[in-house]
């Protein structure tokens, strides 16, 4: 799988996990400790600032595209007349190519996941959090989706991705999302423990409190993943949750193969990115290193660069916004 990936989007290149410029205020309910509030104010200000530079970006993008417009039409207007129509020729039949080459792509991406539908490996994002999140951090959420989707669209053997518990603010959110409606992913508005009532022995909650360590992926079991992002506000908590629901856990084995400067708490793009090389390559440390960013990992473990609990560093932006960049909404 490539990382460099079509997508999803049009006007959300460049979205990704690109905040709210507006960031609401931690809810009041939450109590955070002074500590807290201090950490998600300087992440809400982190992300305005964030917002700012994509303002600026895409006014850029304009420029650049006005500036190529202007090019092409003085290109043209400097030609004779026979010479000009040859030209104009010559760009619509590339872009007649590249069309139907996406055309092709798109036809066989829907024939992969339908086919995942029947076959691929069950992962659940599990969409109960949303009250315990500011609307940018949903926001982030929503993108983290949006790029787990589009990876898994690129997968020679993709998985069968849920979303439960899909309701409120983010199923609101994820409808906004162009195209949305045309995903083939399972939206389901129940909870995965009423959804996949008949297999709550299958179920297992991906977690790094857990004490269990997953080593292979069994594909008659349904993960599921947090969808959460919190920088790890809420520790414990879907290990609590599952828990108290009286199902399986597990943790990524990170630590067999790598070490991380902090907490072993990944995004859930992340964990989801694993998740689907790890079904295409069935190894764990090619898996992480190619998706763990090295600013989590302690010095001698090199490679990229990605992002802690939902914000990310430059060059994973980058990766992210590469990998949306062509529009396929299904
Ligand atoms: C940003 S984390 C949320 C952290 C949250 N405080 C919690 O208690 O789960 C998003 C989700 O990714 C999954 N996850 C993150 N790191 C993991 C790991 N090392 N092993 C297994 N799952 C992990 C979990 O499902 C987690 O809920």
């Amino acid at each position: 799988m490539n990382t460099t990936m079509e997508a999803t989007q049009n006007e959300q290149n460049g979205q990704v996990n690109s905040p709210d410029p507006n960031p609401s205020p931690v809810p009041q309910h939450q109590s955070l400790s002074k500590n807290a509030q201090k950490k998600l104010l300087k992440q809400q200000k982190y992300e305005a600032k964030k917002a700012e530079k994509k303002a600026q970006m895409k006014e850029q993008k304009q420029r650049d595209a006005e500036r190529k417009r202007k090019e092409w039409e003085e290109k043209l207007a400097a030609l004779p007349e026979d010479e000009r129509l040859k030209l104009i020729d010559s760009r619509k039949e590339l872009r007649r190519e590249r069309m139907e080459k996406r055309s092709e792509e798109r036809g066989q991406k829907i024939q992969r996941l339908t086919q995942a539908k029947e076959t691929g490996q069950n992962i659940v994002v599990d969409l109960e959090f949303s009250h315990l999140m500011t609307h940018s951090e949903i926001h982030s959420l929503v993108q983290q989706i949006m790029y787990c989707y589009a990876v898994n669209g690129r997968c020679s053997s993709p998985a069968h991705l849920w979303l439960t518990g899909c309701e409120g603010e983010m199923e609101t959110q994820l409808q906004r999302l162009p195209g949305f409606d045309k995903w083939i992913i399972e939206k389901e508005k129940q909870s995965y423990i009423k959804a996949f009532s008949d297999r709550k022995d299958d179920l297992v909650y991906l977690t790094a409190d857990s004490e269990t360590v997953l080593h292979e992926l069994d594909p008659t079991k349904v993960y599921i993943v947090g969808g959460l992002v919190d920088r790890n506000r809420w520790k414990g908590i879907t290990m609590k949750k599952a828990e108290e629901q009286g199902i399986h856990t597990a943790k990524l084995p990170i630590g067999a193969y790598m070490k991380m400067s902090s907490s072993q708490v990944l995004t859930v793009n992340q964990v989801i990115e694993i998740l689907l090389k790890f079904l295409e390559t069935k190894d764990w440390k090619d898996s992480f290193f190619q998706v763990i960013p090295q600013r989590k990992r302690t010095e001698g473990d090199s490679e990229n660069c990605q992002e802690v609990d939902g914000e990310d560093c430059e060059e994973e932006t980058e990766k992210k916004k590469r990998c949306l960049e062509v529009p396929s909404h299904d």
